[in-house]
């Protein structure tokens, strides 16, 4: 056999299908050379010197990586080996080495050490957290080639609390996550089966995070029912190997509808030994957990206002239960009233966080962390640093970021998040002084991450680099994006340069694709906010009182939030800030339509007008998806065909999804404003033929609410018949087509298409997806693409639709495209 293809064969048989589920932990084999470098480079014997669970797991962990990335089984020995050894102690054990180093809890030293003789790869840490972390370092740094026999790296975290969120219901389901059902949670029970919460421990104890909620924030009061303490145990023990202490999303009227009380006004001395006996009951059998989370007064939850108390009564009052057992309070900062009147043009949403909370500031015990999300309104596509963050002077704050992608594609969209995060954590408040960038600030890091049973956790394997970014920005915030993602690319897919030139430019251009067609300007993502945060929906922003507008209509657009004349929410940041933002000469244009309200005619300081803006940007998004498409597929072969292929139809759905956003909010700025797109694109479609004109047997034409989410404002349905069509004669000029058919797949049934061209069918397919909605809208709105179709004057292009469950195998339209 010619040597090259038995290399190609080899190169093929060593890809094997991967389903995600080892992330960024795969510790696959390094290639031959390198294997030898290590070999010689590290010991062959391991010791830990601590008895301690999380040394066992650093252990383990080194052993198991050790063995898969470079093919050799570390030897076991205990105490010091008289031979060259990894050792891995905390630094009281080693009080003889002469090793003394200034790190912070949880920081690791990684030190090769000559002594005796001996050549030790020393792993060390002030705490037994650090010497598992610092394993993990270790071995992050084979998986990336790094040198690792002169060792001498020194990490400390920026912040001690770095904690995720999962928002779990006890019944299994997990508010907006898209990544499978719970692992912790199942029919009001912990899981049977909880090895996947340990596998996850594991994950994020490779990232440094050191905590995690287990339930919804939006919390069930049972999870502090005395019965339901056995399952938080279960949890916990699941967690614990991996450093991550648990911690509960608690109710504020606990005291009463679990409690029995009368009340649960915090200043009620009932209330106050009622939380002290239940958080004593709790660390009696949980004596690490991290202590809770808490959403009150905030979309329908209960808080201290029902009593006329403060939110400081209410976070005293269980952080001092709290106290004696070194737990913590995570209070959240997203309080606001969601039955603003949207006819005030004063009233303003993200004005909330700071107007509640900045009177308090200094009221706070010190266990109290207010938590913040990184903008004032909602994890949108793009929102400037919530004022909070510089407005608490002698509050802890925690910074909340969503890696579970709520407003950001639900994982069917790839946006690499690190680079959004980062503009906030850099993003300098002049808070008192200069030089206060957001991350200088705050003291904990919190993830909302969501993962679920799904095989690769997140829904999408590109995703899970949001998890990956956030645990190594909680951990180092001055990490830059390129870094983490290139790190994450090579861990996860490997070396092969292609492949991480490819993923990791994707990657990080993808926030502002992402952007440029959901909402750019800080108009914020254009979705259905008042159903699933998904699919596009202009208007649901608008005449609610959930505060997220953007007062677009025939003159203008955008939120005044001036001192001037608008809401003052820019006299919330400190003087230098607000002077940025006031300004519309200096206010940045990714952030104008969140700061000012403009005519459409308006220029930008990149010289176009907000309306030609507008429409470039939703054209250059769509556009963008589809070169990540080609890019994509020229990493055939080069990843593992399982991911090769995920991946592929991830992007290709999210390309069609593009389009579909790019339609919808340019055609309905062109109603709108009446201002035509100076390059004639917004409203002409060349080779597209809307269904509603194609001639009917048994569809019928169908307004789709919200109208731009369709073509033409229409769809065409079979609701009264097993089988419908759509034909049209095709006129164009005889030459090879490709045909794009656009449709509806609904979460509520299995349509059938079938396609035939000059009588010979062409494709068909099931419309079995499972995308958020029920209706015929944006969400469900499709796209096959059909390749390679010779056409001649006056064929006949039909398309069959058979209806399936309470689907109505709905059809948007056609577009033909001659391949060159
Ligand atoms: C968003 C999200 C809710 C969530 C809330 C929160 O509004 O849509 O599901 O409960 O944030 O952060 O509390």
């Amino acid at each position: 056999m010619p040597s090259k293809i038995l290399c190609a064969l080899i190169a093929a048989m060593s890809l094997q299908a991967e389903t995600g589920y080892d992330a960024w932990l795969r510790y696959a084999p390094l290639g031959d050379r390198v294997q030898r470098q290590y070999r010689e480079a590290l010991p062959g014997v391991i010791a830990a010197l601590d008895d301690s669970v999380l040394t066992a797991s650093a252990r383990a962990e080194l052993i198991r990586g050790v063995r898969g990335m470079i093919g050799a089984t570390l030897r076991i020995e205990s105490g010091v080996p008289s031979q060259n050894a990894i050792i891995l102690a905390t630094l009281p054990r080693l009080k003889d080495w002469g090793l003394t180093a200034n790190l912070n809890d949880d920081g690791y030293w990684l030190k090769t050490v000559a002594k005796n003789g001996h050549r030790y790869t020393v792993v060390t840490a002030p705490n037994d957290r650090g010497v598992l972390y610092g394993a993990f370092a270790l071995l992050r740094k084979i998986s990336l080639g790094e040198p690792v026999s002169d060792l001498d790296q020194r990490q400390s975290p920026r912040a001690p609390l770095r904690w995720v969120n999962q928002w779990d219901n006890l019944d299994g389901r997990i508010e907006r996550g898209y990544g499978g059902r719970s692992i912790f949670w199942e029919n009001q029970h912990a899981r049977d089966d909880l090895s996947r919460v340990s596998d996850y421990g594991r994950l994020l104890a490779s990232l440094g995070i050191n905590g995690c909620s287990i339930n919804n924030v939006n919390a069930n009061p049972r999870i502090l029912a005395s019965d339901m303490i056995p399952q938080v145990v279960r949890i916990a023990e699941a967690m614990r190997p991996w450093g991550v202490r648990v911690a509960l999303s608690i109710d504020f009227g606990s005291p009463q509808s679990i409690g029995g009380l009368s009340t649960f006004d915090p200043l009620d001395p009932k209330v106050a030994v009622w939380w002290r006996s239940k958080v004593d009951e709790l660390y009696k059998a949980v004596p690490d957990l991290g202590g809770f989370v808490l959403k009150a007064d905030s979309e329908g939850r209960v808080g201290p206002s029902t009593y006329g108390r403060t939110h400081a009564d209410a976070a005293n009052v269980v952080g001092r239960a709290l106290k004696p057992h070194g737990g913590w309070i995570f209070y959240r900062g997203f309080v606001y009233d969601h039955h603003m009147d949207w006819n005030n043009p004063k009233n303003d949403r993200a004005r909330a966080a700071y107007d509640n909370f900045k009177p308090l500031d200094g009221k706070f015990d010190e266990n109290v962390i207010v938590q913040i999300k990184n903008g004032p309104i909602d994890f949108q596509v793009r929102e400037p640093a919530s004022p909070l963050f510089g407005a608490l002077e002698r509050t802890s704050e925690a910074i909340e970021l969503q890696i579970t992608q709520e407003y950001m594609g639900q994982a069917r969209h790839t946006v690499f998040l690190v680079p959004m995060w980062k503009e906030t954590l850099d993003f300098d408040m002049h808070a008192g002084r200069a030089g206060t960038p957001v991350k200088s600030l705050v003291r904990g890091f919190v993830g909302v991450a969501n993962v679920g049973l799904d095989q690769n956790w997140m829904g999408n394997h590109l995703s899970q680099a949001n998890l990956y970014g956030f645990g190594r920005l909680a951990w180092d915030p001055d990490l830059s994006s390129r870094r983490i993602a290139e790190e994450w690319t090579r861990l996860t897919f490997g070396d092969d340069l292609k492949v991480v030139d490819t993923i990791t430019g994707i990657q990080l251009r993808s926030w502002r694709t992402y952007e440029n067609y959901t909402g750019p300007l800080g108009l914020q993502t254009l979705t259905d906010i008042t159903g699933n945060h998904y699919g596009v929906n202009v208007e649901a922003s608008e005449r609610n009182g959930w505060g997220q507008w953007h007062r677009a209509d025939a003159q203008g657009v955008g939120m005044d939030r001036t001192v001037a004349t608008g809401t003052g929410y820019i006299g919330q940041y400190s003087p230098e800030v607000a002077k940025m933002y006031e300004s519309l000469s200096n206010c940045p244009d990714d952030l104008l339509l969140f700061m000012h309200h403009v005519p459409y005619t308006y220029k930008l300081h990149s010289g176009k007008t907000v309306i030609q803006s507008i429409y470039d940007s939703h054209y250059d998004g769509a556009q963008a998806v589809t070169e990540y498409v080609r890019e994509w597929k020229l990493l055939q072969g080069r990843i593992d065909d399982a991911r090769y292929r995920e991946v592929l139809a991830q992007l290709e759905y999210q390309d069609g999804q593009a389009e579909v956003w790019r339609d919808a909010v340019t055609n309905w700025f062109l109603r709108e404003s009446g201002i035509p797109d100076e390059k004639g694109r917004v409203g002409h479609h060349p080779g597209r033929i809307e269904a509603e004109s194609m001639k009917l047997d048994g569809y019928v034409p169908k307004d789709v609410i919200p109208w731009e989410a369709a073509s033409g404002g229409k769809a065409v349905e079979c609701t009264a018949a097993r089988m419908c069509a759509a034909t049209t004669r095709f006129g164009g000029a005889p030459a090879r087509y490709t045909i794009r058919v656009r449709y509806f797949d609904q979460d509520d049934g299995v349509s059938h298409f079938r396609v035939i061209a000059a009588g010979r069918v062409i494709d068909q397919w099931d419309a079995a997806e499972h995308p958020p909605t029920v209706k015929v809208d944006a969400s469900s709105s499709m796209r096959r693409t059909i390749s390679g179709i010779d056409l001649h004057a006056g064929d006949e292009i039909r398309i069959e639709g058979m209806p399936g469950g309470s689907e109505t195998a709905a059809l948007d339209y056609i577009e033909l495209e001659a391949e060159r």
